[in-house]
């Protein structure tokens, strides 16, 4: 595992946080940054399908509790999050592999401490495409 780097793919709120996608800042890990109008419309299918399109991590970005701006799509997202690490690790896929982060970055000061984090942590986990392979030629699913 030597050299790995993981592929991220981030979904972020633009209210708090979608904005700053642009940032030069922000590593060639984040190129795959899906804004969205808010983290309750990021639903389990676009995360199953970024684990299966290559992705070895999956970083959301929410509004901070009660804040988000349709009411409850923050509360939402969590609750999926929670759902998709169970079913990710019946998949034999780490639940580490998926966060999410519900607050307010207006300056991105968080965002590439975040990306860092999670990772380092993806990285010692080592790369999830082998895990998607193995779990679609076995029974699960
Ligand atoms: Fe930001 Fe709902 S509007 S999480």
């Amino acid at each position: 595992m030597k050299h790995f780097k993981p592929k991220l793919v981030c979904f972020s709120c633009r209210f708090s946080w979608g904005y700053l996608a642009e940032d030069a800042g922000l590593s060639w890990q984040t190129r795959n940054w899906v804004p969205v109008v808010c983290s309750g419309k990021i639903d389990t299918t676009h995360i199953l399908s970024a684990f299966k399109h290559g992705a070895d991590g999956v970083l959301i970005l929410g509004c901070p509790e009660g804040d988000c701006h349709y009411q409850d799509g923050n509360y939402e997202a969590r609750k999926r999050v929670y759902l998709m690490q169970r079913i990710l690790e019946s998949y034999g896929i780490e639940k580490e592999r998926l966060e999410i982060r519900l607050s307010v970055d207006p300056e991105g000061k968080q965002i590439t401490h975040y990306v860092k984090e999670l990772s380092d942590r993806v990285a010692k986990l080592g790369p999830v495409k082998k895990m998607i392979e193995r779990t679609e030629s076995g029974s699960a699913v």
